[in-house]
């Protein structure tokens, strides 16, 4: 019998399709595994379901000869030599479209927070300071016609862009290459980066982590943006530069911040976690149980297809 790794605990539907053929194996634990670990375990699977946690580099796939698919639970996949993968002809698989909307809602629910200091004025309440209805207390900024700019139209720009039409926004957007689709759908206007920061009320990452994104909001960028600017990111934390982050907010360069990735995750910059017009999350962009379950299954049908000698649905190469 064919043998799969699952390397984290995920809900439970892709696990239940992968039991029905395989002998699955199962980190109930779910803690990360060492690379020591995966070099030890993976030689004995035929298929290994991953996690953003787990680097698949050279090393590790030079020492798991057997696998003929990496499933990475997650559509980002930074954490995959996608060109070794291609030169072994092993296939390596993400989890696009299922997660689209939940990624996309996060931003928004980010993007509220940070606005309308949902937090601060949780916490205010909280903490029994409210005494009376008071006219100054807590002011926000609206949203409704602001400019958005967003960084990356692809699928979660887009569906991201989508939502902010029903706030009557103007939509700016930066992308790799123009995306004509994505300006006549949204009434979206495609600017260089250094407009798009000028111009927006609020910026939106929704860009893959490469070579060229890594750190693409730096300094330069902070200072171009308005100082009532909100940044919000729900892509991969090292697109920002979060030192450069942290001392926009600290010079009052820009109005706040909603994250839910970090660049040394899950370890947060000490001062982003002391100031109040920063809203946190752990990572939750695609965290619905419905979408979870999605993705579960995404992953079980890829490793099915591979291993049962037929072409994997969702290749990332
Ligand atoms: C993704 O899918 O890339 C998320 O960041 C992890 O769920």
């Amino acid at each position: 019998m064919k043998r799969v790794l699952v390397t984290r605990d995920i809900p439970e539907s892709g696990i239940v399709m992968l039991q029905e053929k395989y002998d699955v194996v199962v980190n109930r634990e779910d803690i990360p595994m060492t690379k020591d670990e995966m070099i030890s375990e993976f030689p004995k699977y035929d298929a290994v379901l991953t996690a953003l946690s787990d680097t698949i580099d050279e090393e590790v796939m030079n020492a798991a000869p057997n696998v003929k698919i990496f499933a990475n639970y997650a559509v980002g996949f930074n954490n995959f030599n996608v060109e070794c993968a291609k030169s072994k002809n092993v296939a390596m698989t993400n989890t696009p479209d299922v997660l689209s909307d939940s990624t996309a809602e996060t931003a928004w629910a980010l993007l509220f927070a940070v606005s309308r200091r949902i937090l601060e004025a949780d916490r205010y309440v909280r903490e029994g300071k409210w005494e009376r209805f008071s006219h100054k207390l807590l002011l926000g900024q609206d949203v409704y016609e602001k400019t958005i700019g967003i960084v990356g139209a692809g699928r979660i720009g887009q569906r991201f862009a989508e939502k902010a039409r029903g706030y009557h926004m103007k939509i700016l957007y930066h992308n790799r290459e123009r995306n004509l689709d994505f300006e006549k759908r949204f009434n979206a206007t495609y600017v260089e980066l250094d407009e798009l920061y000028a111009e927006s009320d609020f910026v939106s990452l929704h860009c893959p982590l490469t070579e060229e994104t890594h750190h693409l909001v730096d300094a330069d960028a902070f200072k171009k943006m308005k100082f009532t600017s909100i940044i919000i990111n729900t892509s991969r934390g090292p697109v920002i530069d979060e030192q450069a982050l942290v001392d926009a907010l600290e010079n009052n360069e820009i109005w706040g911040a909603g994250l839910d990735v970090y660049e040394n995750e899950p370890e947060i910059h000490p001062e982003l976690l002391k100031m109040d017009n920063v809203v946190l999350l752990p990572h939750l962009g695609s965290a619905t149980s419905e979408t979870r379950e999605r993705m579960s299954q995404m992953c079980a049908r890829n490793i099915i297809e591979v291993l049962e000698g037929r072409e994997p649905i969702n290749p990332v190469y």
